[in-house]
């Protein structure tokens, strides 16, 4: 071939791949791994070589991402060679003996399973990545491939050492085997059970990677509302091609199990716990699981909660329910993640249920039980106080819940991040252990000191393209794997390591972006549930405002009116000692702080409180007044960065700036719908003048209430 005619097809190849990339970076489907760009100080870095130091081919898969991840950051194709050099980077198991000369065997000791080292070495002037297994070094591995995009490094900087805090870091899918995902909002399930085991889609793959890129070490498959049939062979052979597509990223599976599966399936009378058939129907299903699958996790469970089977069927509890199957488990190493999102609806207080059905039973559950706790008393409202369950629970190990799909904070369509809501919540102190013992240190294991620990995110995944419904909404899965391997990081940070990775690598486009993201999620307790309020959305579907919603015969604590409890006096619903007294279940100070209505943060205030239209809040307002200020607050803040954004047109690929700025216009008027309907509603009761700086309502509150939620209303 002439040299001519091969530079043009290097030529058409490059451009090719260019248009490739960008086709792929538009529709968001490549998640974070989108822009591929080095930070722009970090251009001096290209490695002369890649060393890996491999002598079982345990490593191949980090060494090729690395390879793959350098090459395209670098525009370049970096050499493997065989021998560490100067300006190579090393990648290596622990094990090693020349490893063992530059880092401290307590050090390599301390990394434990998933922990791995980042070091610059100045006798080799490389940089060594290392672990003591695989997944450890793999984690290494997406770790400096982010640093090179996401800060500034040099070698000084490259001296790391990170240790995951929980153990089990873990995404729970909701979803069901007919492929539809309960409070799903970005399409169907990517579970094709229908196609498995034959045929393996590519997205399972896709997904593992982006889990082990953020430290995500776990999934549970399927939905908290089990279908029994998962357990049948047919289906756990299905699951056994989705874990060995997993395997490889470190990712384990669990399952969703339906405590009536024993009767159901295996046709026994019932699934009475305290029966050696039952017992033994579970010891073989387990057996059979681990045959297919040998480092399966455990299972997750809800039980006696809205409908779902449970021990208490039969006289038994929560702990002999989740220690028999612990039984079953242990000899495999498995786990059990019951549930304590409990209420029924007889009780006057959902909020203080789950704390006294589960808090006698403290000391009696198996050591490889975790009870897994939602962040909030109530069900992932926009903002709720932690659940006193944390820090009260001594012996045995709690984890947190979060949700991830955003169920009660406009599904798919509002732009929130969620990190501000995560930190909150893992920074809250619970003073079960004195100052400083937050919700992170009595779940990691810095303060009780448990086998396991971990910590749970509601997937906001299905088959859309970009995975998540909304293009940001991928920040979401993103920031819960990088707190659920640390805690106590800067959500800040974490905004701007995903906006760098997926959208901009422009220095001040990149904070325009990230303070959007941080002032999101107060936008939306604001123009949605501001000052405490809490669960005023439509009945079932939980999108859009029903603070009237009256349901004929429906469970009062389904119910809106349950919680506002909105009158001629004030509103709010009373947790205080005079009141309900859920107060009582927090350690003090938390429970006299809430208690007393001049000390409970006004955040929390309704709540807590009981509250007259006429308080006077901190800033001199009445409550009346400052509740519609919120309501304006919030939609203002939605107007803000729907300017921003408009200024992004330029700096932000052609699609993703579109679908954002669509989404952008459709939570700004489901903002003042909110706004609208809350504030005509509640003036009903305080029959107040709306004050100076809120907007005339653009809808009338007879119209609001006859309109009937169907998803396509906002279009
Ligand atoms: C919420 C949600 C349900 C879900 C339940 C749970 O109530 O609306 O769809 O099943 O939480 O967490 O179990």
């Amino acid at each position: 071939m002439k040299k001519n005619q091969s530079r043009i097809i290097n030529t058409v190849f490059y451009f090719l791949l260019i248009s490739m990339s960008l086709q792929a970076q538009i529709d968001g489907s490549n998640l974070w791994f989108a822009q591929s760009q080095l930070h722009s100080h970090n251009h001096s870095l290209q490695p002369k070589s890649l060393v890996v130091t491999d002598m079982d081919g345990k490593l191949t898969l980090a060494s090729n991402e690395l390879l793959n991840g350098l090459n395209q950051l670098f525009q370049t194709s970096i050499k493997q060679k065989s021998r560490v050099s100067k300006g190579s980077v090393w990648l290596s198991l622990t094990n090693n003996s020349e490893v063992i000369q530059f880092i401290d065997p307590q050090e390599l000791k301390a990394l434990g399973e998933d922990g791995f080292i980042i070091k610059y070495i100045d006798e080799k002037k490389s940089v060594l990545i290392t672990g003591n297994n695989q997944k450890a070094v793999l984690y290494g591995v997406f770790h400096y491939l982010r640093l090179l995009q996401t800060v500034a490094i040099d070698k000084d900087s490259l001296n790391i050492t990170e240790i995951p805090k929980y153990k089990v870091r873990i995404l729970n899918h909701w979803d069901n085997l007919d492929g539809s995902v309960e409070r799903g909002y970005a399409g169907r399930s990517i579970w094709k059970w229908d196609e498995l085991p034959t045929k393996v889609s590519p997205r399972y793959k896709k997904y593992a990677r982006a889990n082990a890129s953020i430290g995500i070490n776990g999934t549970v498959l399927n939905n908290v509302n089990a279908n029994p049939h998962i357990l049948t062979t047919e289906y756990l052979k299905k699951v056994m091609v989705i874990a060995s597509e997993l395997r490889p990223y470190g990712i384990q599976v669990y399952l969703s199990v339906n405590f009536a599966s024993p009767a159901v399936l295996g046709g026994l009378d019932d699934a009475n716990p305290k029966k050696e058939e039952v017992k033994d129907w579970w010891k073989n299903k387990v057996k059979e699981i681990y045959e297919l699958i040998p480092d399966f996790g455990g299972f997750l469970v809800k039980a006696n909660s809205e409908g779902q089977p449970g021990p208490m069927d039969y006289g038994c509890t929560h702990a002999d329910g989740a220690n028999m199957l612990a039984d079953a488990l242990k000899p495999y190493g498995g786990i059990v993640m019951w549930r304590a999102f409990v209420y029924n609806p007889k009780g006057w207080d959902r909020a203080k249920q789950a704390y006294e059905e589960f808090l006698p039973l403290d000391e009696q559950f198996r050591d490889n039980v975790m009870i897994q706790v939602k962040n909030g008393p109530v069900d992932f409202q926009p903002r709720e106080p932690l659940s006193p369950m944390f820090g009260a629970m001594k012996e045995t190990q709690v984890m947190p819940e979060l949700q991830i799909t955003q169920e009660y904070l406009g599904f798919s369509d509002h732009l929130v991040y969620l990190g501000t809501l995560y930190q909150e919540f893992l920074q809250s102190d619970t003073y079960a252990k004195g100052k400083g013992s937050t919700v992170a240190k009595v779940t990691d294991g810095s303060i009780y000191n448990h086998p396991v620990s971990g910590i749970a995110g509601v997937a906001n995944i299905g088959e859309d393209n970009n995975w998540c419904g909304h293009h940001f909404a991928q920040a979401n899965w993103y920031v819960f794997g990088r707190l659920a391997w640390n805690p106590d990081a800067d959500v800040k940070t974490i905004a701007e390591e995903w906006v760098r990775q997926t959208l901009t690598q422009k220095d001040k486009v990149v904070s325009s972006i990230v303070e959007v993201m941080m002032n999101s999620r107060e936008a939306t307790v604001n123009y949605m549930t501001p000052l405490g309020l809490h669960h005023l959305m439509g009945w079932d579907h939980h999108y859009g405002p029903e603070p009237w919603c009256v349901v004929e015969g429906a469970r009062p604590d389904w119910l809106p009116t349950y919680y506002h409890k909105a009158d001629s006096i004030g509103i709010g619903f009373d947790r205080s000692s005079t009141g309900s007294n859920a107060v009582k279940q927090y350690f003090e100070p938390l429970r006299s702080e809430f208690d007393n209505i001049a000390t409970c943060p006004e955040e929390y205030l309704l709540w807590f409180h009981h509250v007259p239209w006429n308080h006077k809040m901190e800033n001199g307002q009445t409550l009346w007044n400052q509740l519609c200020l919120k309501y304006q607050e919030g939609v203002d803040e939605v107007k803000k960065s729907q300017e921003v954004w408009s200024k992004m047109k330029t700096y932000i690929d052609e699609q993703q700036f579109k679908e954002v700025q669509e989404k952008i216009a459709i939570q700004l008027k489901e903002a003042i719908w909110w706004k609208d309907a809350c504030i005509l509603y509640f003036q009903t009761f305080s029959k107040q003048p709306f004050p100076e700086g809120v907007e005339e309502p653009v809808h009338k509150l007879e119209e609001l209430k006859k309109l009937k939620f169907d998803l396509k209303h906002h279009n």
